[in-house]
């Protein structure tokens, strides 16, 4: 296959993880989730005991961080050094200081030199993210952004909790996530040559096959 670029944004919840791995699977396509690789950075400065109020300490830690992962999509695997830190990067603490990698300057614009590594490298690659469409892969074939009502996204993020917490706790951690990340990255508009994929009245297998159809329509 020739060289095809998928850029996807979306505000967490929007299940693009989850759709664009499927999409990735049916295509044949490699995937890549920026957002494990912002987690795995997290993780590392946690490990390390970095201060998160020091910005230069936590961009030098970001930059130092032996980060791999895999772009198969039946194969998800996120390593820091010898570490498998896969499940380790979904728990909430990790959440909860993700932002603090995603709004330092220095973490992003590394992050960002590697992802645009991995990208190029693929060839055929589905690349997932908050700014995938605007500053990573601007030039991308396909570029979309998948939306979701705010209703729609606390079910999706509920169910994939497994109801262990409060409705209430839920829409706060969701909308509080969403006010930070936009500090870091507008997802919250379609840039211009961005075509929205509203979710929200889709089923799963409904949204996939919406987005496979326009990665086909360019094939
Ligand atoms: O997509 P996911 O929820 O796993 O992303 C985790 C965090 O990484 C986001 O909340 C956001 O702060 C950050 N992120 C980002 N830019 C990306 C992908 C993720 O700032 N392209």
């Amino acid at each position: 296959h020739g060289r095809l670029v998928v850029a996807v944004d979306g505000p967490s919840g929007s299940g693009k993880s989850s759709v664009c791995r499927a999409a990735a699977r049916r295509l044949g396509a490699e995937y890549l989730d920026t957002g494990a690789m912002y987690r795995a950075a997290t993780w590392y400065c946690l490990e390390t005991g970095v201060d998160f109020d020091d910005e230069s300490a936590v961009a030098v830690a970001v930059e130092e961080t032996p980060l791999s992962l895999s772009t198969d999509p039946d194969h998800q695997k996120v390593w820091v050094g010898e570490s498998d830190v896969t499940h380790a990067i979904r728990e909430s603490r990790i959440s909860e200081a993700v932002s603090a990698v995603a709004t330092n300057r220095q973490a992003r614009s590394v992050l960002i030199a590697e992802q645009r590594r991995l990208i190029d490298a693929a060839g055929f690659v589905i690349a997932e993210g908050r700014d995938i469409t605007t500053v990573v892969a601007p030039d991308a074939q396909v570029r979309v952004l998948l939306t979701a009502s705010a209703e729609a996204r606390l079910a999706r993020r509920g169910a994939e909790l497994g109801g262990g917490q409060s409705a209430e706790a839920l829409q706060r951690q969701v909308i509080e996530r969403d006010v930070r990340d936009s500090a870091a990255a507008n997802f919250t508009e379609a840039a211009d040559g961005v075509a929205v994929l509203d979710s929200s009245e889709l089923s799963f297998e409904e949204t996939v096959d919406s987005l496979v159809g326009r990665i086909e329509s360019v094939q």
